[in-house]
């Protein structure tokens, strides 16, 4: 069990080249501004990871921890099954059982893939191995389509990452109760969870623009008199 003061990877090396197979790792990570994209340089220099702040960045800090185990794993010709991992407000923690053998180090070593992040419409995709595309330009400007090839390309069994209810609500309008609303999006033929990294995230394959339009169908515009009221309750009704 490696809980250090900070950062856990400077001991990851030692731990990997001395468990057993089929033993089991915890990594507690107690740096988490760097891991929260607070202080990039140091994420950069611990993670090797280029990172800005984004909604769901606690499971970017997750996935991050477990990408830097299973590459320390891999140097020890070892592979890893990731049994847990949580993201909280002071800490990171990655459960991962060990799984001895190069063709297993293989395994864990090309699940790792790089993540593209679009700050200017906020989608995010992974990139296949060795799939190279004209990032910012590309993504802005035909996000529609060309977001919705890659996740389906990617076709994970989780779709990863999440979008929060709150930041994307319609200024304006009322939203929907976070249920409900999961359950509008299933109904549009989408796959939906909760998250525990964020109460108000829901994880899903649709693509930002797809989640959008589907809460502005169910939001209804903010009452601020009677006859206002009578406006949204009839809209409802609509719908
Ligand atoms: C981070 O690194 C850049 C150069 O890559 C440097 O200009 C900047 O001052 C650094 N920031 C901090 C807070 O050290
Ligand atoms: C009430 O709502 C109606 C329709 O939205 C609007 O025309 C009217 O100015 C509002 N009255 C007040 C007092 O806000």
């Amino acid at each position: 069990h490696l809980d250090p003061f900070g950062t856990a990877v400077n001991y990851l090396d030692a731990a990997f080249r001395n468990v057993r197979n089929l033993g089991i790792i915890s990594v507690t990570s107690t740096d988490t501004s760097s891991l929260y994209a607070k202080s990039p340089n140091v994420t950069l220099r611990h993670y090797g990871c280029h990172i800005v702040r984004t909604e769901y960045y606690k499971e970017l800090a997750a996935r991050m921890v477990v990408a830097t185990v299973a590459r320390a794993a891999a140097r020890c010709n070892k592979g890893i099954e990731v049994l847990l991992a949580v993201a909280l407000e002071h800490f990171v923690l990655v459960v991962v059982r060990v799984l001895r053998g190069p063709v297993q180090a293989d395994e864990s070593a090309k699940k790792l893939r790089k993540l593209m992040h679009c700050q200017w419409c906020e989608e995010r995709v992974f990139l296949k191995l060795g799939n190279m595309v004209d990032g910012k330009r590309k993504i802005a400007d035909e996000s529609g389509n060309f977001v919705k090839k890659l996740k389906s390309d990617a076709a994970l069994d989780h779709p990863p990452f999440y979008y929060s209810i709150h930041r994307h609500s319609i200024r304006g309008m009322n939203m929907p109760k976070l249920n409900k609303f999961l359950q509008y999006l299933t109904e549009a033929g989408f796959r939906v969870s909760r998250t525990h990294f964020d109460p108000t995230g829901v994880r899903t394959d649709a693509t930002l623009l797809q989640f959008k339009s589907v809460l502005t169908k169910y939001s209804v515009p903010t009452c601020t008199n009677a006859s206002a009221t009578q406006t949204s309750v009839s809209m409802e009704k609509t719908v």
